[in-house]
């Protein structure tokens, strides 16, 4: 038996450790497996893979990034790229191929099972929105560095009076900005999900001032849409898979809020330290489980499938409902954070 694996999308925290589950568990099973380079970029042209084994995972449990490379490469935008990478699963002689990936990378392996190919996914991104999983690989990791980074903005804010405006990613879904500013006590919150207007996050401001607090942290999502003249950034350039670029808004609220108060405003955006260093030990285990159970739905021919967490429990999901929708924040999770704003 010999399977494939890649790491494609952006790359995020936990992914060296799926890899290494994958390579791990296929091993104890004696199969051979390739790690193909930089996402689908790997599976064009000859293609482009080199022969794994225990050795060559060894070690790479903590690190960040991904051994493989990573890619935006979408071959789904070309048919005959489509025909490539399925050419290359011959070329290959790959029985199966585990792809790691957000709701992009998980469509083309989604595609190509439709084609006939033999594909099991594995849900990752620090956006959180792959749909049919509790959490994805990668989300911890970034909630945790938000969390970090809002402690720090908190003692330096306070210090000067002033209010800071904090941009976090997570794309179109405020997962990363709901629950990084929950952690980090965050003073307000702007998702993409929730209608925002310029007007309320300043009558906010005031408020708090009235109550005697004049250091305010606002975090806001990057995707988010700001009425009252606060243009978003989106939209300008879009990547291989047509999501737009996003970034800016930070700057853009501070700016306006600055424009129409006292306030002594300013604007950090966290970006991709973010995706950087080592996995938290949830993303360890979320990676670890995952790469083994994909391994176990090859064994089982469970082809078009993911594990996805359940609560506690690992369970296979088809990848057709897990990219059907983009999962959307839990509103649930800002009426908590309300309460301390
Ligand atoms: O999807 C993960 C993500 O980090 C998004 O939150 C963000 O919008 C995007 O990737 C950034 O992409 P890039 O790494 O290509 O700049």
């Amino acid at each position: 038996m010999r399977i494939g694996v890649l790491t494609g999308g952006g790359d995020c925290q936990g992914l060296n450790a799926a890899i290494r589950a994958v390579v791990r568990r296929a091993d104890q099973y004696g199969w051979e497996v390739y790690g193909f380079k930089n996402g689908w970029a790997g599976l064009l042209g000859e293609g482009s893979a080199e022969k794994m084994d225990a050795k060559s995972v060894s070690g790479i449990l903590p690190l960040g990034g991904t051994i493989l490379g990573t890619s935006r490469t979408n071959p789904r935008k070309k048919e005959s790229d489509m025909q490539a990478v399925l050419g290359n699963f011959g070329r290959w002689q790959l029985d199966a191929l585990i792809a790691i990936g957000g709701d992009d990378t998980l469509s083309v392996a989604f595609a190509l099972f439709e084609r006939g190919a033999k594909t099991v996914g594995i849900p990752k991104t620090m956006d959180n929105d792959v749909d049919c999983t509790d959490y994805t690989i990668g989300f911890n990791s970034a909630v945790s560095i938000v969390a970090d980074a809002l402690d720090k903005l908190h003692t330096t804010a306070a210090a000067h009076h002033r209010v800071i405006v904090c941009e976090v990613m997570g794309r179109d879904a405020g997962w990363v900005a709901a629950v990084g500013g929950l952690a980090g006590g965050a003073d307000y919150i702007v998702v993409p999900e929730v209608p925002a207007h310029l007007d309320d996050i300043i009558e906010h401001l005031n408020h708090r001032q009235r109550r005697g607090k004049d250091a305010s942290i606002i975090v806001v999502a990057e995707g988010a849409k700001i009425e009252g003249n606060v243009v978003s950034t989106r939209g300008f350039k879009v990547d291989a898979f047509g999501h737009p670029i996003l970034g800016g808004i930070g700057e853009r609220l501070a700016q306006a809020i600055e424009d129409r108060t006292e306030f002594e405003v300013r604007a950090t955006v966290l970006g991709h330290i973010q995706r950087g260093g080592s996995p938290t030990v949830f993303d360890r285990v979320l990676a670890t489980r995952c790469g083994v159970a994909a391994v176990d739905y090859v064994k089982d021919g469970r082809w078009g499938y993911m594990p996805a967490l359940h609560g506690t429990a690992i369970e296979p999901v088809k990848i057709a409902d897990a990219i059907a929708h983009n999962r959307t924040v839990d509103l649930e999770l800002l009426e908590v954070a309300k309460v301390f704003y």
